[in-house]
């Protein structure tokens, strides 16, 4: 079966692959013809049952270009809001000819759930599975759009000739992610990705809005913002959404108070100036301005944020064309 789950399942030459084929895709996208008939008669549905603005637009952007057709469903407005399970929802949308699903979900492995239950088709024969974010576990697309954003600034430029020697790969690049990991599936599959391109990762956070276990993860960790940007000199700083929308009091509660968290956690002009003048900032969207990054950070020349979104287009394109009609003979391959 081949599916795009999750950053832990890509080994290195499957996230270079995605990566070099984003470049291509790219690439056609600044041409005048920007539509290829790769997918044409494919149908690929969006199937999201938490809301999204980048994400589910640029699925649908990347199937289009690709010629596939689109279908969108929101679980708002549909059986789902009756009752309707997600087995019942899947077999409903195989009988409907899906030949891929991009799922986004509340619950964590869910998209495993649909990828390996059966029903969305058998196993010689299987409906390919794209998580677009379950729950606080993983955003594998947006981790390769992010490493795919970073490797167009900075690989050549400051690092990432190291690991293979062709500069493919991240090695030697330093990468910050701030903010609320505990919440946050896109630092998880950032972490994991990112590693695996060979980059030094290190998460701040206040030590409330650290999960459990982040002790074994394959970064540092800080509680420390100041120190972090003044001594780590990172080549790229990735501020996280604070989601108040997932913190219910107790230990998930939001701690320190907004106010305070943005003094000690926030991005703002004071520390734009400490960081070098090639480091990019980044967000995965959509931001709290204000909170966690100020209006002037977001909106500065080394802001790489609305050019994080274009490169989605191309990041998607690229899952979608190797999972639809790329090369699928790699044993063990999740893409
Ligand atoms: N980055 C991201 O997933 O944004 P959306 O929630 O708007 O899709």
């Amino acid at each position: 079966m081949r599916h795009l789950l999750s950053t832990d399942e890509l080994s290195l030459e499957e996230a270079i692959l995605v990566l070099d084929t984003a470049a291509q895709m790219a690439a056609t996208q600044s041409r005048e013809i920007k539509k290829l008939p790769t997918l044409r008669g494919r149908t690929v549905v969006n199937l999201f049952f938490e809301d999204s603005t980048r994400t589910r637009i640029s699925f649908e952007t990347a199937a289009k270009r690709l010629s596939a057709d689109v279908i969108n469903f929101s679980a708002k407005g549909s059986s789902v809001s009756k009752g309707e399970s997600l087995k019942d929802t899947a077999l409903t949308l195989h009988a409907m000819g899906a030949d891929a699903v991009v799922v986004r979900h509340w619950a964590s492995g869910a998209p495993h759930q649909l990828a390996h239950s059966g029903w969305l088709g058998s196993a010689d024969n299987p409906v390919a599975v794209l998580n677009a974010g379950d729950g606080t576990h993983q955003h594998p697309t947006q981790a390769l759009l992010d490493a795919f954003t970073i490797r167009r600034h900075l690989v050549g430029r400051v690092g990432g000739a190291g690991g293979d020697g062709v500069g493919r790969d991240l090695a030697g690049l330093k990468v910050a992610v701030v903010g609320d990991v505990l919440h946050s599936r896109v630092a998880r599959s950032n972490v994991r990705l990112l590693r695996t391109l060979g980059a030094q990762v290190t998460l701040v956070a206040p030590p409330t809005l650290l999960p459990v276990g982040v002790e074994t993860w394959p970064c540092t960790t800080s509680y420390d913002l100041d120190e972090t940007l003044a001594h780590g000199q990172p080549d790229a700083v990735m501020m996280l959404r604070v989601q108040r929308e997932r913190m219910s009091g107790g230990a998930g509660a939001f701690f320190p108070s907004p106010l305070e968290y943005s003094r000690r956690y926030g991005l703002d002009h004071r520390r734009l100036a400490m960081l070098p003048a090639h480091t990019v900032v980044m967000h995965p969207g959509p931001m709290n301005r204000g909170l966690e990054i100020s209006a002037e950070a977001a909106d500065s020349p080394r802001s790489v944020i609305v050019e994080q979104v274009a490169n989605g287009v191309a990041v998607r394109m690229a899952a979608l064309y190797l999972l639809l009609a790329g090369d699928s003979s790699a044993e063990g391959s999740s893409i």
